[in-house]
């Protein structure tokens, strides 16, 4: 999950380092541990990288020219080797002729390593995978960059997309993309390559979508693609909507505040789009006849991290709208556990990035099983799009920030799109439920922009909290998965240890650690299951516990049991999911913020997990 970007323009136009450095910074969420650079300069590859955020980079060239027309970079994640100068990439071979870029893992580089090292007494210099390809290059190398790429790839085994530069070959970027995301942007006398659109959304709105196995041989004046059997292919190309100005802060502290900001849009998009004249629901995407959806007699929904949170209120809802068995996994486990899943089986990937390898290697597994394959993803183009048969894209535009929001709530809305469309096909809805649930879905934009009004006492209220090192999150039926997602938020950004449980399932063991003053979050927003919330909130209030409640606005009754409670506009139960979660982002985002941590990049994380 590291970034790399490459750029090849005009030898009279020397702007290359300027360029792939904005570019790396536009994919610092993708990883932030180091960060380099390779440019050629009168044939000679200037190398430089340093460990940490891409300022350091910067600082460490500040005050040298380093002009050049072509160049690779790399922002990275690690995964072999701790993050230090030695480790960061470009990685190259012994006399510094090939310079690598790589996003991925070589699974066989010890092999490899050891190879190199005995055949042809190769020393190396780093801890990681990467470098074993940069040496793999140069001993193949023999004036044709392109062949030496093939040569190298046919012995590697894993994930990768690399980008390649030749010390004597000075007009040309080579790139490979194997389970790893990759495009090219296609400029007026000037082409990239990149790991991700918002690297070029300034330069480009022409793009290639790289597929697998695919090599890309970039000059400035061309962008040329061989497929597996290495053969030249033409490519459609592929027009971005989205805006630069999508991948700015636009005057927010952070992205993530801006991207909370965003949910009201995003969920207007998502829903509206989606709305025929006559008020039914087309799914763009999904060519499911109503034979398809009879047919199913399960659905999968398979995904991770916030993802998974949506799909837990996924699954109620669709079970609920559609009267069929939902299963929900995280894709890690999915993956390995030999599931149930023929061609009677709905799987439904989510996924914000459409890259999460544990996802991808999940519907793979789902499709050798003859399942049906819809997924749910926010960017275009993306691997997991690309593989399904039907794709569902939520519209949350771009998201930068580590900790996913709007792409949340925009997955949230797709669930009870699918679930009510396939609740209709199937004729299990009653026209007034649908029309119920319709106007309530229609509402939620307006709603959400209300609650987004009272973020300052929620500010107020992450005054008084952020010193805790504890929370407990608790919630019952859709509410229980808001209270995963709540904490997700807060553990991810602020570092707190933070634990959601299902609020019945608590004194079976967990409310042995609720002492006095622990801090418990209560999503109390289903009238259905209230009383039970209350009961819940009285016994952790009785082992002295400091209780903030989510109700609905009218459910007073909470305001005797909780110390404070923050009520979100009324709703069905159903919805609520769709509110109620956003206080809770809010919450995790003022709390991280007084206490210091870096928001939009937390330690450790990066935005799309493009490993196993
Ligand atoms: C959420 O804030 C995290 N960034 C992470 O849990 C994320 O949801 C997970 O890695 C799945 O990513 P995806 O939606 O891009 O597949």
């Amino acid at each position: 999950m590291c970034g790399i970007v490459g750029y090849v323009g005009k030898r009279n136009i020397r702007d290359a380092k300027d360029i792939i450095l904005d570019g790396l910074k536009k994919l610092e969420y993708r990883g932030y541990d180091s960060s380099g650079i390779a440019l050629n300069i009168g044939g000679r590859l200037e190398v430089r990288k340093h460990v940490g955020r891409i300022t350091n980079l910067e600082n460490l060239m500040a005050g040298e020219t380093l002009n050049s027309n072509i160049g690779i970079g790399h922002t990275r994640w690690a995964t072999h080797g701790a993050p230090s100068d030695l480790n960061s990439h470009p990685h190259c071979n012994s006399d510094g002729s090939i310079a690598v870029v790589h996003n991925g893992i070589i699974e066989n580089y010890v092999e490899i390593k050891e190879w190199l090292s005995k055949e042809f007494g190769v020393v190396f210099k780093s801890e990681t995978d990467t470098e074993v390809i940069a040496h793999l290059i140069g001993i193949y190398y023999d004036g044709d960059l392109q062949e030496a790429v093939y040569k190298a790839v046919d012995k590697m085994r894993g994930a990768y997309a690399i980008g390649v530069v030749a010390a004597s070959e000075p007009d040309k970027i080579v790139a490979v993309r194997k389970d790893a995301p990759l495009i090219a942007g296609l400029g007026e006398g000037c082409n990239f390559i990149a790991s991700d659109i918002p690297a070029l959304l300034k330069h480009v709105r022409k793009i290639y979508l790289i597929e697998n196995n695919e090599t890309v041989v970039v000059t400035a004046d061309d962008v040329k693609i061989y497929n597996e059997a290495r053969k030249e292919i033409k490519r459609e190309v592929f027009h971005v909507t989205w805006d630069a100005e999508a991948a700015e802060k636009e005057g927010y502290d952070h992205f993530m505040l801006k991207e909370i900001h965003e949910q009201p849009k995003g969920i207007y998009e998502t829903l509206n789009r989606r709305i025929e004249e006559d008020g039914s629901i087309k799914l763009d995407g999904i060519n499911m006849t109503k034979e398809d959806i009879e047919g199913f007699n399960k659905v999968f929904i398979v995904a991770c991290g916030t993802a998974y949170h949506a799909g837990l209120v996924g699954k109620f809802v669709i079970e609920n709208l559609a009267k069929i068995p939902v299963e929900i996994d995280v894709a890690s486990e999915f993956r390995y556990r030999d599931p149930f899943v023929d061609d009677k089986t709905l799987f439904i990937a989510i996924s914000q990035s459409g890259e999460t390898l544990d996802t991808l290697a999940a519907l793979r597994e789902a499709k050798s099983k003859g399942a049906r394959i819809l997924s749910v993803v926010n960017v275009v183009g993306s691997s997991v799009a690309r593989e399904s048969d039907d794709v569902f894209y939520t519209w949350a535009g771009p998201e930068i920030a580590v900790a996913s929001t709007k792409a949340y709530t925009t997955q949230l809305m797709c669930m009870y799109l699918i679930g009510l469309y396939m609740g209709r096909t199937k004729g299990v809805i009653a026209d007034e439920r649908y029309n119920q649930y319709m106007s309530e879905l229609k509402e939620i934009p307006e709603k959400l922009t209300k609650l987004l009004e009272g973020e300052s006492s929620i500010r107020d209220l992450a005054k008084e909290l952020y010193k805790r090192e504890q929370v407990f999150f608790i919630g019952r039926g859709p509410d229980a998965g808001v209270s995963y997602e709540g904490s997700l938020k807060l553990k991810e950004i602020s570092y707190i240890n933070s634990f959601a449980i299902a609020a019945g399932e608590l004194k079976h063991g967990t409310i042995a650690l609720i002492e006095k003053d622990t801090l418990v979050i209560a999503i109390a927003t289903q009238d259905k299951l209230y009383e039970k919330m209350l009961s819940n909130i009285q016994e952790v209030k009785a082992r002295g516990a400091y209780v903030i409640g989510v109700a609905k606005e009218g459910n007073k009754e909470i305001e005797k049991q909780a110390d404070k409670v923050i009520y979100i506009p009324d709703c069905i139960d159903e919805v609520s999911p769709l509110l109620s979660v956003v206080p809770l982002q809010i919450m995790a985002y003022y709390i991280a913020k007084e206490r210091g941590c870096d928001i939009d990049k937390p330690k450790n994380l990066a935005k799309s997990v493009t490993v196993e």
